[in-house]
């Protein structure tokens, strides 16, 4: 049944042989001490494989075009940035294409140095299996274990450890099996979890038995790849399709393109949109050969609908009565790839699919120690680090969990300014709670309580170097707006770090959540209508970007730039001499960063006006601009 649905789509692949041999993927793993290149040698070698450059060249296209083959999951993801040149990161896996009288195979090898882990992770997440090549002398190291705890993460559901230079312990039954106890406890989370012995050297029981390892009942390595079963039927799950593009190219035909992520579709198959919840059934399948009669997982399409319903790029079509989850905030795991560490809190961009959403971390729940994969307390992840956190997305996003999808439940995060790839995640489930908070709408609305006052709201965000004035101008500015009457509130780093953020030091994560919350005070007083002005040191760009996008137009940044030397010699609190003398620590300016403004609406240079002289010109601005009405 499942044969002939499939056969179509295989025949009209004319690059294809009529018999086709399943294909595996899997990842090497090991350093090059213990003897993987070797190994692998050793298995083309002694098993006749071929190269196959066919194969390789439709592999780089799938890549390139996303045509044809198996999604490839975050390495798509990775590779979609790569083209468009938005990434930093460079991802070195190479990939090795061979087959032998039975079956198709590509390597995916990543190289163990120091950016191992994110390597490791975008060949585990195309791969279906791990060899992890040990060396029988040194037996299961941390190493070892790490890799292990990234497969599984990744949803690797076989591993092979194979335990080469047995040679090199006499062909020792009993220091295998000491190494086959060893991965017992390991191995309990794979469905597969074997260890052979192997000599890349002499070739024992690579890919023939040789004599040295007579005690020894289970397959050789070439075996066990060539007949290992695991293929997850994707074809057979819920179908899915991210939408890549939609295409009209006139009013009567509204197409949408993407790759089936799941399942497989037929016209008349009821659909919806997972993010309106719309719904409407298959009209046509377009493929680049005419239209089909059915499609499955892994194929490019353009789909039409019998319906209008109003679907953009980024939105998934999904079996109707089988829904991804929809929800702006969800658990995950973070492979943290980025150069500076992660900071809860501060908004990154999500990409999923072919969605692009602001979104942050609210909170780490543990860090992973991927030896011992015991969990630990962390307030941060840096390089490699892997953690479990929980996201918040400004915009709801549809997913299924990664387990049970692997295109659908991976994501990656991005920097906003430099659009750096930060990590890449694999999403464990939705939480709960975001599907029960709804927005609730009011009928008193931001204009009418600003009208209501005779004013339009504004936001004035004084960001600058601790005693640089910014408390005494916004002072100022704030008397002058009151005598004329206006309705204003001035929140202050120094008053409101006694209230609302008295948990809040000045470690970078700290100040970014003393900026996130003061954006959100300062939003909600905007609404009531009242002009807000913020004196917040503020020192990252990228809370204060996230400050303006939250305020809609209604936010002018004032930055009050004083030299270091300046606000020092003033040290109205006498903290800078604390800090230089060493007994404050992540002092602004001294052993914490200040990032200058790059587009204040109004720069102030104390050192050559005055206090009086910079209220006045703000004042002057907001009047010039139609902000005091
Ligand atoms: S911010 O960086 O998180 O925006 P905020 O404006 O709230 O800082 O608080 C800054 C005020 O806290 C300073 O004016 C100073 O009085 C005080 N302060 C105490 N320790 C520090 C520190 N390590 N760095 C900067 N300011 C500090």
């Amino acid at each position: 049944m499942a044969e002939a649905d499939v056969m179509p789509a295989a025949q009209s692949r004319a690059s294809e042989p009529a018999e086709e041999k399943s294909i595996l993927r899997f990842l090497t793993c090991g350093s090059v001490d213990d003897g993987k290149s070797s190994l692998i040698g050793r298995l083309l070698f002694d098993s006749g494989s071929v190269f196959d450059d066919q194969m390789a060249s439709v592999e780089r296209d799938s890549k390139k075009f996303g045509t044809t083959g198996e999604a490839p999951d975050l390495a798509l993801l990775l590779d979609g940035l790569e083209a468009e040149r938005e990434q930093g990161i460079t991802i070195d896996v190479a990939y090795r294409y061979f087959s032998t009288a039975k079956r198709k195979f590509i390597v995916a090898d990543a190289p163990g140095h120091a950016q191992y882990t994110r390597n490791m992770a975008v060949a585990a997440s195309v791969s279906e299996l791990a060899v992890l090549v040990i060396d029988a002398r040194k037996g299961v190291s941390e190493q070892t274990r790490r890799h292990m705890t990234v497969c599984e993460l990744l949803g690797v559901r076989h591993v092979v450890l194979a335990v080469n230079k047995i040679d090199l312990v006499d062909f020792s039954e009993a220091r295998f099996r000491e190494i086959e106890a060893e991965l017992k406890k390991a191995g309990e989370a794979f469905e597969t979890c074997l260890a052979i012995p192997v000599s890349a050297r002499f070739g024992d029981n690579v890919a023939a038995r040789g004599g040295n390892l007579d005690w020894f009942d289970g397959p050789t390595l070439l075996h066990l790849l060539e007949t290992v079963q695991v293929k997850r039927d994707e074809a057979a799950r819920p179908f899915r399709m991210q939408v890549q593009l939609v295409a009209r190219p006139d009013l009567d035909f509204r197409g949408y393109q993407g790759t089936i992520a799941s399942g497989r579709i037929a016209p008349g198959d009821p659909v919806v949109a997972a993010l309106s919840g719309r719904a409407s059934k298959i009209a046509r399948i377009a493929a680049m050969d005419g239209d089909r009669d059915s499609a499955e997982a892994g194929e490019a399409v353009t789909l039409t609908l019998e319906d209008e319903i109003d679907i953009s790029r980024g939105d998934v079509l999904a079996a109707a009565e089988s829904r991804p989850e929809v929800s702006d905030q969800f658990a995950a795991h973070l492979i943290w790839m980025g150069e500076t560490h992660l900071l809860p809190g501060r908004e990154y961009l999500l990409k999923c699919g072919a969605r692009t959403v602001p979104a942050s971390v609210t909170e780490i729940g543990h860090r992973l120690d991927v030896t011992t994969g015991e969990r630990l307390a962390a307030k941060r992840l840096e390089l490699n680090d892997i953690g479990f956190v929980k996201l918040a997305a400004s915009q709801p996003i549809a997913f299924d969990p990664y387990s049970e999808n692997r295109r659908m439940g991976s994501f990656l995060l991005v920097d906003r300014f430099s659009n750096d790839t930060l990590a890449a995640g694999v999403i464990a489930h939705g939480l709960r709670r975001a599907t029960n908070i709804h927005w609730q709408s009011v009928d008193v609305d931001k204009t009418a309580r600003a009208e209501a006052k005779g004013q339009k709201p504004s936001v004035l965000w004084f960001t600058g170097l601790s005693g640089s004035g910014k408390s005494t101008i916004a002072n100022l500015v704030e008397k002058r707006l009151h005598m004329e009457g206006r309705h204003t509130y001035l929140l202050d780093g120094d008053n409101v770090r006694h209230g609302l953020n008295r948990d809040l030091g000045f470690t970078d994560a700290d100040r970014v959540e003393n900026i996130r919350r003061v954006s959100e005070v300062a939003r909600l007083m905007a609404d009531a209508g009242l002009i807000v002005l913020v004196s917040f040191i503020s020192p990252f760009r990228a809370e204060r970007r996230m400050a303006r996008e939250l305020m809609d137009g209604d936010f002018l940044e004032v930055w009050v730039d004083t030299p270091l030397e300046l606000a020092a010699k003033r040290d109205p609190k006498g903290l800078y001499k604390k800090a230089f003398a060493g007994e404050l620590k992540n002092f602004t300016g001294v052993d914490s960063p200040y990032e200058a403004p790059e587009t204040a609406e109004i720069h102030i240079e104390t050192a050559q006006t005055s206090a009086e002289d910079a209220a006045n010109a703000i004042v002057d601005y907001l009047r010039d601009n139609g902000r005091l009405l």
